[in-house]
């Protein structure tokens, strides 16, 4: 199954698609996770987008574009994938689209991840991630260890409150187009109330996919 997660900067996309990871068996694919990583080992690629996303601004489509055709090509996605934040203008909508159809594979699902800015801002605010394994944490001091892999928590430098507000308008203005341009081509975007404790969100992710008709 190939899941779409949508939502805005903070929603719980990361948390949530390491959950569904586990519970479904598929790899999460995180466009934001391969360019951090891509900045830490500091190649060309990673150098180019660092710029983009420390202003809290998109990535090139074409960037994007090449990563998800090199992931959903390889063994480790034959089985599926949850796409968190990986789709986020109509040309990535649309290029994901062309490519699965070449390899004979759709999207099947698309998860959109409702909270409003309040609370997003409150929890971009209180983030910390681990520079390793880039697990989010809330209420966690940056300089602590992860408890998954032992890895520093940093915080993001685009959680600062004016790459949050720049993030907030990109999201409206260039990936909300998204949720209309997948209504159009007949896929159901399912609404998850994102606000709620993590167990609760994960239940309701759980129960949309579960749903038998991926079709409008
Ligand atoms: P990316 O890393 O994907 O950032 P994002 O989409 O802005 O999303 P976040 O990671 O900030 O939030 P999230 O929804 O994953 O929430 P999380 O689970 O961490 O992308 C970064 C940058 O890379 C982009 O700005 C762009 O420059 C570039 N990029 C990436 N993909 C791209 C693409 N396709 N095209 C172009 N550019 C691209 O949760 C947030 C916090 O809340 C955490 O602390 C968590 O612990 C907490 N939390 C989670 N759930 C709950 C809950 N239910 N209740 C309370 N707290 C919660």
């Amino acid at each position: 199954m190939i899941i779409v997660l949508l939502g805005p900067p903070g929603a719980g996309k990361g948390t949530q698609a390491d959950r569904l990871s586990a519970r479904l068996g598929i790899p999460k694919i995180a466009t934001g996770d391969v360019l951090r990583a891509a900045v830490k080992q500091g190649t060309r690629g990673g150098l180019d987008a660092k710029a983009y996303m420390d202003r809290g601004d998109l990535v090139p489509d074409s960037v994007i574009l090449g990563i998800l055709q090199e992931v959903m090509t390889s063994p480790s996605a034959a089985k599926g994938a949850i796409l968190d934040g990986a789709v986020r203008t109509v040309p990535q909508a649309e290029g994901v689209g062309i490519m699965l159809a070449e390899i004979g594979r759709k999207v099947d699902k698309v998860l959109l991840f409702d909270v409003d800015d309040n609370e997003l801002v409150k929890r971009l605010s209180g983030r910390t991630v681990c520079e390793g394994c880039q697990t989010p944490y809330m209420g966690r001091e940056a300089g602590t260890r992860c408890e998954k892999c032992g890895g520093t928590l940093v915080r993001r430098k685009d959680d600062e409150p004016e790459a949050v507000r720049n993030r907030l308008q990109v999201y409206r203005r260039q990936t909300e187009p998204v949720i209309q341009w997948y209504k159009d081509h007949k896929m159901k975007v399912n609404k998850i109330d994102a606000d709620g404790p993590v167990d609760t969100v994960t239940a309701r992710a759980l129960e949309a996919l579960e749903h038998p008709d991926g079709k409008q």
